[in-house]
């Protein structure tokens, strides 16, 4: 846990958010651009970082292409996080073990999609892991992680 000096000059822990990114999210910038854009993840990171500072957030940033990985890192976030936000990229359509994961853990969640699955593919039209999030936000591209933050401190706050 990140600590911060607080108005009184004492020592306080700041809150984590965890920010976790499913399957070819590591290839955003150059991945069909026309529908994910053309911001890196590591830029995403990057202004993830900065919007955290603003809410005195400090954030977790990471992106596996395995769902187990993913599961373990919700179950994870459930004991040393505030909250979290999600992208789980097609682990969104077929994944009862992330759905499972994210409705065992108790902290704040939002799911975040870059494009707005409800105008694409059939297939995308339906989130397996939605109905266990607080919120969604998608359809923004980049934008929508920084959304997605502010949605997220709201509802660590509001706890
Ligand atoms: C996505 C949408 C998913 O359908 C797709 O499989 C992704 C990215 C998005 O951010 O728009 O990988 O989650």
């Amino acid at each position: 846990m990140i600590r911060g000096e607080g108005g009184d000059g004492k020592f306080m822990a700041k809150k984590k958010a965890y920010v976790l990114n499913g399957p070819n999210l590591n290839l955003l910038g150059t991945r069909e651009p026309d529908i994910y854009g053309s911001t890196t993840l590591s830029e995403i990171e990057t202004l993830v970082a900065s919007k955290a500072g603003e809410h005195g957030l400090s954030v977790d940033f990471r992106q596996s292409n395995s769902e187990g990985e993913l599961v373990d890192w919700v179950q994870e976030a459930g004991s040393k996080a505030a909250g979290l936000i999600i992208n789980p990229g097609a682990y969104t359509h077929t994944s009862v073990a992330l759905f499972d994961a994210l409705s065992a853990v108790s902290i704040p969640k939002v799911e975040l999609h870059l494009s707005n699955i409800h105008a694409r593919e059939e297939f995308r039209r339906r989130s397996l892991t939605a109905p266990a999030a607080n919120g969604l936000i998608m359809g923004f591209g980049a934008t929508g992680y920084v959304l997605a933050l502010d949605a997220l401190a709201a509802l660590i706050n509001r706890a």
